[in-house]
């Protein structure tokens, strides 16, 4: 299982919508046992998946559970290939109990969890919080890839090198295998001069690596949420459908060693031969 944290301090900058959209991609297209973890108190990516509950355990139990089975953690969602982990506003509650907590490394916990489930799945995919706090960094131990997104405004580049130092303190000190994969750009309109002006200037920031992809801004986004559905299934033809699927194939491509040992396994459905 390969981990992949879509991470930005800012809100609005679409980690939900582009965590829930890759990773039904990655399941219905590509075939993968794709496990995708809530790691939001808002639970929204939970709401669009139809599964936003405080009566299942999911992400905030992770953290405080000693001896939990990450199995009863996970919940099967309406499409095929793609699991959850919820999360609910008890996140809150958990991230302090984790930090009053001295008995046992505190950001470890998702790392430790994710082990006992890694041979189910190909591909793990963490929708963060705005923020960098305990369970943010837990994902970040826990990945092998970080995606940041940025939208084009006058704030563009605000927090991305808190972003990235973050990213560096957490492979120095926790997980020396996390590789930054750089930026993609969400909610792009490629009409409008700034944003293409924007999208050179970041091509041209040293230090974040842009990828070809942007995500183009679509009216069909808004209402697909509202629908709970993936926009794929919402309207399959519009620009962001189409981005989506390209940033799922750019994703893919930077990492060949992984996927071609995932296709070396299993027949073209994505089922162990
Ligand atoms: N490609 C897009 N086109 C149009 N609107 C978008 C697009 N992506 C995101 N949005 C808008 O931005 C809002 C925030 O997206 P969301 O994924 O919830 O952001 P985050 O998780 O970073 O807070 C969405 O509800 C939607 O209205
Ligand atoms: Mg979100």
């Amino acid at each position: 299982m390969r981990t992949l944290s879509l991470i930005h301090l800012k809100g609005g900058v679409a980690k939900t919508l582009s965590s829930v959209n890759m990773a039904y991609i990655l399941a219905a297209i590509h075939g993968k046992r794709v496990l995708l973890v809530d790691n939001d108190k808002q639970g929204n990516t939970s709401k669009i998946l139809k599964r936003h509950s405080y009566e299942r355990p999911g992400v905030a139990e992770i953290l405080t559970e000693r001896s939990m089975d990450m199995k009863e953690m996970i919940q099967h969602t309406d499409y095929e290939g793609l699991d959850l982990v919820t999360a609910y506003m008890n996140l809150i509650s958990a991230s302090l109990a984790v930090m009053l907590d001295q008995q046992r490394p505190q950001q470890t916990r998702f790392r430790q969890a994710f082990g006992q489930v890694r041979e189910n799945y190909d591909i793990c995919i963490i929708d963060n919080a705005p923020d960098i706090n305990i369970s943010t960094i837990n994902a970040l131990v826990a990945s092998d890839d970080v995606l940041v997104l940025v939208t084009i405004d006058d704030f563009a580049i605000d927090g991305l090198a808190e972003l990235k130092e973050q990213i560096d303190h957490t492979r120095e000190d926790l997980n020396p295998a996390l590789r930054f994969c750089g930026c993609f750009i969400t909610q792009y309109d490629r009409q409008n001069e700034a944003d293409r002006q924007g999208r050179e200037y970041l091509k041209a920031l040293e230090g974040y690596p842009l990828l070809e992809t942007c995500i183009r801004r679509t009216v069909k986004m808004k209402p697909s949420t509202f629908a709970r559905e993936p926009i794929l299934l919402y309207s399959s033809r519009c620009g962001a459908s189409r981005d989506y699927k390209a940033l799922v194939e750019e994703y893919l491509g930077m990492c060949p060693t992984w996927t071609q040992q995932g296709e070396e396994n299993r027949n073209d459905k994505g089922k162990e031969i």
